[in-house]
């Protein structure tokens, strides 16, 4: 029986050609399913899986033993990683008790893909990318072509040369089409560069945080093995700033030798994140300050003459009280908030006044100058400000008013009452002392000797 069984495989074999072969593409690594011929059932059919030479890869019965992890329950035969070894000729024989339902014949054929330089590269470096696969004999080639990671078709058979930029950064596929099926391949590509800086400014004020972000995606290492020589941080203060000079500042510098760390140049009060290992590169303070306003620049150059960098724009939220934040009640008050500029029209300021205060604010669309003709000592307390874009509050600033309440008529009359005694005491005084004085120049001082022999006054 056996032997018949063999020699029927190997006729089927023979038969078959090349081309009526199953064809599977696979990378080195990859995980491969072949399916068994359709008409399969593995509830009811014995499934062989066997190797060219006729000899068992892996089989299964209808009573579901022998299912091993390189099968599936449906008769699929399963190879996890795929080694160079695996790149041959399988069989599938079904069959229901000793006939023979199906058989068919697979290839898996190896996509070797290669980047030239290898993963990570720097920007403007020039990398090509091979993409190309075994063929079998007698024939016709896939077709084979690069999508980038935008899925745009870049290159031509199976070949393509770029000028890397950050775009280029992600997953890379090569599409190898044979008999109209297509086979994706992908590899990663890493662009070592620093993370987009936030498209807006990053908005601040003297009782809110400043963050100022920037990071890395690949690791230190990595940055390293590229060849880098510094990194910085560089403050360029708005133009017209009263409160720094001109020019770029530096803020810190990276200390590249044994331990990464940074190196505190001019500072301000600024401290950088803890994480700086795992490429977080962002400053920050628990409030931001006045003379804050204007460029922060986070570059790393690199020994081939490359400079990565980003500018994160600062702006801070102020207000301006007029006369002053200790009044009177009864005088008038102008504040003021703003950016230091018109505001740009997506944005929207917002005045919180104190709870108890009576200044009815209930439109949230109020111009950035706010005029109270008369202030009472219920308007004492903390404004706020608020700088908002459609749903989110940017940032936000306080200012605290502390108003004195007029002299009420009580007032003045207790205050006369009290300087009016006060006068009349110091007239009483007067007149006692003048009197004295009368006294004592009538009777002047003479010396007399007591029984004792002591000099005495009288
Ligand atoms: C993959 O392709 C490259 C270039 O085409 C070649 O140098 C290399 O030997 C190939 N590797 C394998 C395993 O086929
Ligand atoms: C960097 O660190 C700061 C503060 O520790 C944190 O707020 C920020 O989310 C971090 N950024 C990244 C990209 O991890
Ligand atoms: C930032 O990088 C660009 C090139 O990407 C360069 O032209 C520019 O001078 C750099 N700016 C600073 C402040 O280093
Ligand atoms: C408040 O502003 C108005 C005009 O906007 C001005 O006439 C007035 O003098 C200002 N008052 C104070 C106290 O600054």
């Amino acid at each position: 029986m056996n032997v018949i069984q063999s020699i029927l495989v190997l006729i089927a074999l023979l038969t078959l050609t090349a081309g009526a072969e199953e064809v599977k593409f696979a990378q080195v690594g990859d995980r491969v399913i072949l399916e068994p011929p359709v008409g399969t059932d593995s509830k009811v059919h014995y499934i062989y899986w066997k190797n060219s030479d006729d000899t068992d890869v892996v089989w299964s019965n209808p009573f579901g033993s022998r299912i091993t992890k390189d099968l599936l329950s449906d008769g699929s035969l399963v190879i996890d990683k795929i080694k160079d070894e695996h790149f041959r000729t399988f069989i599938c024989v079904t069959k229901s008790g000793d006939k023979i339902l199906f058989m068919r014949t697979y290839r898996i054929l190896k996509v070797n893909v290669t980047l030239n330089p290898p993963s990570p590269l720097l920007p403007e470096e020039t990398l090509t990318l091979i993409c190309n696969v075994e063929s079998l004999r007698g024939q016709k080639k896939p077709e084979i072509h690069w999508l980038n990671p935008q899925s745009r078709q870049v290159g031509s058979k199976g070949s393509a040369t770029v000028k890397v930029t950050g775009q280029h950064n992600g997953q890379w596929t090569c599409v190898v089409t044979n008999n109209k099926k297509e086979h994706h391949a992908t590899v990663s590509v890493t662009v070592v560069d620093l993370s987009p800086a936030p498209t807006s400014p990053q908005y601040t004020s003297k009782s809110c945080p400043l963050t100022i972000p920037c990071s890395i995606h690949v690791s230190w290492d990595q940055i390293k093995a590229k060849g880098i020589q510094e990194g910085n941080w560089h403050f360029i203060p708005k133009p017209g700033s009263s409160l720094t000079p001109h020019g770029s500042q530096r803020l810190f510098s990276l200390s590249l030798e044994d331990k990464l760390a940074w190196k505190a140049d001019q500072n301000r009060g600024l401290t950088t994140a803890s994480d700086l290992t795992k490429g977080n590169l962002s400053l920050m303070r628990k409030q931001g300050r006045e003379d804050d306003s204007g460029d922060y620049v986070c570059s790393l150059n690199f020994k081939n003459g490359l400079t990565l960098n980003r500018t994160v724009q600062v702006k801070v939220l102020q207000i301006i009280s007029s006369p002053g934040t200790e009044l009177i009640s009864g005088q008038q008050l102008n504040l003021t908030c703003g950016l230091g500029h018109p505001l740009p029209s997506d944005l929207k300021l917002r005045w919180v006044p104190p709870e108890q205060s009576s200044s009815s604010l209930t439109s949230d669309r109020l111009p950035a100058h706010l005029t109270i003709p008369e202030v009472g000592s219920e308007d004492s307390g903390k404004w706020r400000c608020e700088l908002w874009r459609s749903d989110t509050r940017l940032t936000s600033a306080d200012i605290t008013l502390k108003i004195e309440p007029r002299l009420s008529v009580w007032m003045i009359v207790i205050i006369c009452s009290i300087t009016a005694i006060v006068i009349l005491l110091i007239l009483i005084f007067v007149c006692i002392a003048y009197r004295r004085r009368q006294v004592q120049l009538n009777h002047p001082y003479s010396f007399v000797l007591d029984h004792t022999g002591f000099v005495a006054w009288q």
